[in-house]
This record gives structure tokens, C-alpha cells and sequence, in this order.
């Protein structure tokens, strides 16, 4: 049976990564394992960024945004070479088998270094909710209440003024941020990679709400990305719609805070069925959440399954504005 297991944090922190921590730390040193946090992600890995932890490192976090060991994004972990030197530090301390917090891309270094004899499972840790292979993922919950707070102060003075706010929200690639808030704030219109409106229809059906109604306001809620140049999208918006006009970034604000209940229950689910399956002898596997139960995923099958993009979500959304 392994007697030594590491936890590291990758890819952009999130709300709750730190409660999965501590869920590691404490189920492997209740099972009898030695624990090692490895700081700055892989980056951490490779340099040998290494501490033994205790009960007490992972005191007093299960309120604390971000991740007490850090994080970084490494694009060279893609090389075999580079994961070697990541395999050498693992065999100085004796670390047979390591979780990983983070989103896809930090899997695939999970998988490979699998594929290199260290047994790894992948929990998902990113505010994006991106991740095919769970309901929710780490983070997510928080981010949305986050946004929800941020919106409801934009809200009110939107409502002041009788005006349009364009709300830009993160996501990376994935629109569930702006549509899961969209039905939260019942914004007039959600924009987001899935449900794209094309620029002439977004003019239109804006125009309309305004000429139905002059003291009508509008939330407008868009995934980032979709508008590189989002202030001269709002200056259309203002120009076409008679809308007097804003726009808001809501930025890095999204990714701090502390977790959510919902997160840290998640989290430490999620935790503790990394370490059950690491003592199983298990690796190469992600862990998620479906129907309510904790599952785990092959990583290879979890990043080749389509992500649900919640038609019936919208269709309420339709319902609900109608
Ligand atoms: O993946 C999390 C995320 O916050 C994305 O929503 C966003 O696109 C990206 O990270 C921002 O990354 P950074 O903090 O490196 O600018």
C-alpha cells in the first residue's frame, strides 16, 4: 500500500481549493499516510518546492479564498522532459501518488504523469464550470454568488438611470457563469459562446424593449471573449437602441471570496474520494459530481465528453422574460 501522497493546486485558483486541501491532508493523515504540499502548482513540482504537512497546516482555511499552496500555470509540463524532472523530486521525498486541483489542462498533466508510474487523480477546481465530467466544479458556486452580488449593485443603478448595462463575466470558453447568473439577475439578455445572438439581433431586440417602454432598463450579461473590444459594443448598443449605455468588467473580483457552503461540502467530498481512490491503487482518474453523488471519470473519457449546454435553462429563461 502507498505510504506517501502529494496534493498540488494548478491553473487559476478558486473558491473552495483550499477546503479540498484540507480534505487531503486530513483523510490521508487519518488513513496513515505521510502528506506533501507542493507549492505553485507543477512549476512547484518540477523545482522541488516540496513541505511535509500536518493537521495544523491546514487549520483555520475552510473560510479562505485562493489556495494556501499556490498556483501556476506551466506550459512546459506538456513536455515529457520536463515531466521527468517533476518524477525526480516525487522519488527524493518518496511520494508515490499525487492529487491535483485544477481545471482540463492541469488533468492532462495528471494523466501523463499516470502514464509515468505516479498515480494521480484530478479534482475540478476552477470558477468556469467547464469541466464535462461533474455538475459543478469547485468554485463555481461562490464565483456565481459573486457575480450575483456584483449585479444586484449594477442593478440598481441601471434602474436609477433607465439604462442598458453590459455586464462582461469570466468563463474562459464556457458560458455557464453568464448563464446561470443571467437567470439568477433575470437579465433582459444573455449572451455567452454556446447561445451566440448575432450583433444585429442583440441592436434589435434591445431597440424594441426601449420603444415599448422609455423607462425600461436593461442587464445584458456576456461571457469575456465574445466582445474583444467591448466598449465599442456598448457605444453601438447606446448609438442603435436608445439605451443610454454602460458597460462593466467584472474581472478578477470573481475569483476571490470565501467559498461558498456549497463549495467547501463539494470540495471536501471531492477530497476525501481522491484519497479513497488513491489507496485503491487508482490513477489517471478525475473525480466529479453527478446526481448528487461522487464519481470518478477516466481523464481521457472526461475531457472527450460534451459539455452540457443547458437548452432547457434557456428555454426557462425564454419563459420567464416572455
Ligand atoms: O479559468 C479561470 C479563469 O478565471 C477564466 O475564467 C479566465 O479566462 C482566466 O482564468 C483568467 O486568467 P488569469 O487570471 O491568468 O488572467
Amino acid at each position: 500500500m502507498i505510504q506517501k501522497i502529494g496534493i498540488l493546486t494548478s491553473g487559476g485558483d478558486s473558491p473552495g481549493m483550499n477546503n479540498a486541501i484540507r480534505a487531503v491532508v486530513r483523510a490521508g493523515l487519518r488513513y496513515g499516510l505521510e502528506v506533501y504540499g507542493i507549492y505553485d502548482g507543477y512549476r512547484g513540482l518540477v523545482e522541488g518546492n516540496i513541505v511535509k504537512m500536518d493537521r495544523k497546516s491546514v487549520s483555520d482555511i475552510v473560510n479562505r479564498g485562493g489556495t494556501i499552496l499556490r498556483t501556476a500555470r506551466l506550459r512546459e509540463f506538456k513536455e515529457p522532459e520536463v515531466r521527468m524532472k517533476g518524477i525526480e523530486q516525487l522519488k527524493k521525498y518518496g511520494i508515490e501518488a499525487l492529487v491535483v486541483i485544477g481545471g482540463d489542462g492541469s488533468y492532462m498533466g495528471a494523466k501523463k504523469l499516470t502514464e509515468m508510474g505516479i498515480n494521480c487523480i484530478g479534482l475540478p477546481g476552477t470558477i468556469d464550470n467547464d469541466i464535462a465530467s461533474t455538475d459543478y466544479t469547485i468554485g463555481f458556486d461562490t464565483c456565481l454568488n459573486t457575480i450575483c452580488d456584483c449585479v444586484d449593485k449594477i442593478r440598481d443603478t441601471t434602474e436609477s438611470h433607465s439604462r442598458c448595462s453590459i455586464i462582461e463575466v469570466m468563463g474562459n470558453h464556457c458560458g455557464d457563469l453568464a448563464l446561470y447568473s443571467g437567470l439568477a439577475e433575470g437579465a433582459e439578455m444573455i449572451i455567452t459562446p454556446d447561445h451566440p445572438i448575432p450583433e444585429e439581433e442583440i441592436m434589435k431586440t434591445l431597440r424594441t424593449m426601449r420603444e415599448k417602454d422609455e423607462n425600461k432598463r436593461a442587464i445584458v450579461l456576456v461571457s469575456e471573449k465574445l466582445f474583444p473590444d467591448l466598449k465599442a459594443f456598448a457605444e453601438r448598443v447606446g448609438r442603435e437602441t436608445g439605451f443610454d449605455t454602460r458597460y462593466d468588467v467584472l474581472g478578477h473580483v470573481q475569483r476571490g471570496g470565501a467559498p461558498s457552503a456549497f463549495d467547501r461540502i463539494l470540495a471536501a467530498r471531492m477530497g476525501a474520494y481522491a484519497v479513497d481512490c488513491l489507496l485503491d491503487g487508482k490513477g489517471g482518474l478525475c473525480i466529479g459530481l453527478v446526481n448528487n453523488k461522487i464519481v470518478s471519470y477516466d481523464i481521457y473519457e472526461a475531457l472527450a465528453l460534451p459539455r452540457d449546454k443547458h437548452v432547457s435553462m434557456l428555454r426557462l429563461i425564454d419563459i420567464l422574460n416572455g
